[in-house]
């Protein structure tokens, strides 16, 4: 057990964007990684909340898991948590954009050779952790990327008030995305803690570690 357990929130997994009752804008993400920091957390002797996108995973023994479909609903329920969390991770590869008018009814072919979705940005739940949501703990986001990997994680951390930004380049083979290894580069404000490639269950480990343990 850690001297003060800590009350850490994580999102996981991919969400879902409505276009009618049976489709759906998605992405690859199994939630094989935010379930592993969930896990690796827990055993680290941490309270666990996991927000969990629609992902065919067992929950990790001893967490709390929320689960939700869309943006919003992940949005909401992040917000709903936050005023009782110290350490948020958010792994979740959330939709960006969402259909602006989710029809109600299935669309029907009905002759058409083209159709058209209007999209909508969704809200950036990372980007509103510090305003408006007011989350004081410390910050850790993801950046997946395919290119520039450390130059735009850099950004990104610096954009949206992060303590720590893990970046892994998912364009790498048999890594990332529903893979059970990746690769990854943790960065804090004063730079590089660490870059690893294997399970993602052991960079998870790491992880927890790295964003835990105070920098000197
Ligand atoms: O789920 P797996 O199959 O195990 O794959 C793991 C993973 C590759 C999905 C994971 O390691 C990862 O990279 N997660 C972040 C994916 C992502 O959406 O990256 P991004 O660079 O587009 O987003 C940056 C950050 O903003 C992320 O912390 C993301 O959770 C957050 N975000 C993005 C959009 C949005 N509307 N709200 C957000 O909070």
């Amino acid at each position: 057990m850690p001297a003060s357990p800590l009350r850490v929130l994580i999102t996981a997994g991919p969400t879902h964007e409505a276009i009618d009752p049976v489709r759906f804008i998605g992405n690859r993400s199994s939630g094989k990684m935010g379930f592993a920091l969930a896990d690796a957390a827990v055993a680290a002797g941490h309270e666990v909340t996991l927000i969990a996108g629609p992902v065919n995973l067992p929950t990790p023994a001893g967490v709390h898991r929320v689960n939700v479909t869309s943006a919003a609903e992940m949005y909401a329920a992040v917000s709903s948590n936050i005023s009782t969390i110290d350490l948020a991770i958010l792994c979740a590869a959330v939709a960006d954009f969402t259909p602006a008018d989710p029809a109600q009814q299935k669309i029907k072919k009905s002759g058409q050779d083209t159709m058209t979705l209007q999209l909508v940005p969704t809200q950036d739940i990372l980007g509103s952790m510090r305003e408006p949501l007011g989350f004081t703990g410390t910050l850790v986001g993801f950046a997946a990327e395919t290119e520039n990997l450390i130059a735009n994680a850099q950004d990104k951390l610096l954009r949206k008030s992060c303590d720590f930004l893990a970046a892994n380049d998912v364009s790498i083979p048999n890594s990332g995305f529903e893979s059970d290894n990746n690769s990854v580069t943790l960065l804090s404000r004063n730079g590089e803690v660490f870059t690893a490639s294997g399970a993602k269950r052991e960079l998870a480990t790491r992880i927890i570690d790295g964003i835990t343990t105070p920098q000197t």
